[in-house]
């Protein structure tokens, strides 16, 4: 698997650090990525304990903290006039031939296709490392908005992969 190439120095100093971890300490079993506007007030490895091992889990994204709905998210995008409209409509219609629909509790187990982004807590195993790379590449591909592109990402590792849920 081939993380894409980097477009410019903002993918390279945030996004490299928050999504490919692995590459950078290939030897690292777990990691903790927190946004800046954070403070890590707790021992990490309480927090791996509580976000992974308690629920068995590999990967912990905060969940955006208002909105579950991409297309939602992406209309509160748009308002908030901070991007250019026409970047994210085509993102969206791209994400839209390829099956995104809008949230709702008929995809549950799933319960958001938006990530707040500020928190992720891995387990460095193949399975995460392809979701991240994954992911990485279609920030790469589209924009910088990694938050519109990760149910995009989520659906295509489900797609290749058989749950046991
Ligand atoms: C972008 O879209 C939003 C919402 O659809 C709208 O309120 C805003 O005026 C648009 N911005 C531009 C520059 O067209
Ligand atoms: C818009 O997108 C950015 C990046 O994904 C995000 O940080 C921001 O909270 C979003 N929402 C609004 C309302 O601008």
């Amino acid at each position: 698997m081939r993380c894409g190439s980097a477009r410019g120095q903002l993918l390279l100093l945030f996004l490299v650090p928050k999504l490919l971890l692995h590459r950078l300490f290939p030897d690292v079993r777990y990691s903790l990525w927190i946004d800046g506007k954070l403070k890590l007030v707790k021992d990490p490895y309480q927090l791996l304990e509580i976000f992974l091992w308690r629920k068995n889990v590999r990967l912990a994204i905060s969940r955006h903290y208002r909105h579950f709905d991409v297309l939602e998210e992406v209309e509160a995008n748009k308002s908030g006039g901070k991007y250019d409209n026409a970047s994210i409509d085509n993102q969206i219609e791209f994400y839209k031939r390829e099956g995104l629909i809008h949230y709702s509790s008929a995809k549950f187990l799933i319960t958001s296709d938006v990530p707040e982004g500020c928190v992720i807590i891995g387990e460095h195993i193949p399975i995460t490392n392809l979701f991240t790379c994954l992911w990485f590449n279609e920030v790469d591909r589209s924009t910088s908005r990694d938050q519109l592109s990760f149910s995009a990402a989520r659906s295509k590792i489900r797609s290749r992969v058989l749950f046991d849920n």
